[in-house]
């Protein structure tokens, strides 16, 4: 039986934070040990916002080390740059031009942008980039937070158009896997997002995490009343991280009343800090050595590599780019 493939990306556009660890990191290595994976850095997708070269740079070397750090095994996961495999962007222009403008019109991310002021074209086409990562690697799964869904439906139909237009067979439709983590909010109750200034870096001192957990938004219900735990995001989190006992005795607790949810946020920031604990001594050492990690990083680009041009030779003879 061959293994279904598994792949994702995160955008290089600042330090990685818990809500790429529980949306997409921890998800992504799970499935490591049951499908072929594929988990690269999305340095081109960060060029949309970051204009900063040195930075950009800097922030690839801080995702791999947090992929490496979080258990990533670059001998049985591919880990590559985006932009070490050219071949992502001739596929992009070929779903460019499979593609309705009033897709990529309607795309959250963009209309966000639009709201802003106005978006570079990267932003417009930001989609279509991220077709052109998942589809030229024949990736079955995408696991990545709720907040990608939209991209991942894309995906898909540029996928399904392509076989339509050129023969079933010339991609592979991929399937989002939208992780049973809810979007993690910031510190100012947005998304949490690099792009937003409002994260809790993954690998933060025990001391600032526990400062950030406690800032997470709660009703005021006074402490001896009862608490309805199912819905209310402390609990939701803490359900991520604790075991199905522990969740439960949590919610009892909460349910029965004199138990707060700063106990409870207490709890979150304690069912974290045993999970996050263990990785960040690694995290200093990996990201000391960058050497390394480019070592790591072109290795994978040459296999990676390998794959994509086996599937635009496949690509460009359905299209009549060759014969
Ligand atoms: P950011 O929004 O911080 O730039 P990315 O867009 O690079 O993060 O996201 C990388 C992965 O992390 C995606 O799979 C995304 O769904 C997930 N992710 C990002 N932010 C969150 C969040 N706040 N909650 C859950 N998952 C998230
Ligand atoms: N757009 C994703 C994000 O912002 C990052 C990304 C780029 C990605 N290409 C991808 C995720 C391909 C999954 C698959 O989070």
């Amino acid at each position: 039986m061959t293994l279904k493939t598994s792949l994702t990306g995160i955008k290089p556009s600042g330090v990685p934070h818990l809500g790429n660890y529980l949306g997409a990191i921890r998800p992504a290595l799970r499935l490591t040990e049951t499908h072929r994976s594929i988990y690269f850095i999305a340095d081109y997708h960060a060029l949309t916002t970051e204009r900063d070269p040195k930075r950009l740079q800097q922030q690839v070397y801080d995702i791999a080390a947090a992929w490496l750090a979080c258990g990533l095994d670059p001998t049985k996961t591919l880990i590559y740059r985006q932009s070490d495999v050219i071949e992502v962007f001739e596929l992009a222009w070929i779903f460019a031009c499979v593609v309705a403008t009033g897709q990529l019109e309607r795309g959250h991310a963009y209309k966000d942008a639009l709201e802003q002021g106005s978006p570079n074209a990267g932003i417009f086409n930001y989609p279509l980039l991220m077709a052109a990562d998942i589809i030229l690697y024949d990736a079955d799964v995408v696991p990545v937070g709720r907040d990608q869904l939209q991209h991942l439906e894309l995906a898909r139909d540029i996928a399904v158009r392509v076989n339509h237009l050129y023969g079933e067979g010339t991609v592979v439709v991929p399937e989002a896997l939208i992780t049973e983590a809810p979007i993690v909010p910031g510190t100012d109750g947005r998304k949490m997002s690099k792009s937003y200034d409002n994260t809790i870096p993954l690998f933060a001192p025990a001391k600032q995490l526990r400062k950030e957990v406690m800032k997470f938004k709660s009703d005021s219900t006074p402490l001896e009343d009862a608490k309805e735990p199912e819905g209310a995001l402390v609990f939701e989190l803490y359900k991520t991280l604790a075991s199905a006992e522990q969740a439960q005795a949590l919610a009892t607790k909460l349910r029965a009343g004199g138990y707060g949810w700063g106990h409870a946020k207490e709890d979150l920031f304690q069912a974290i800090d045993a999970e996050i604990a263990p990785y960040r001594a690694r995290y200093e050492t990996l990201r000391a050595d960058e050497v390394a990690i480019d070592a790591i990083l072109h290795r994978g680009a040459d296999q990676a590599r390998g794959v994509a041009r086996r599937t635009m030779t496949r690509v460009r003879k359905a299209i009549g780019i060759t014969r």
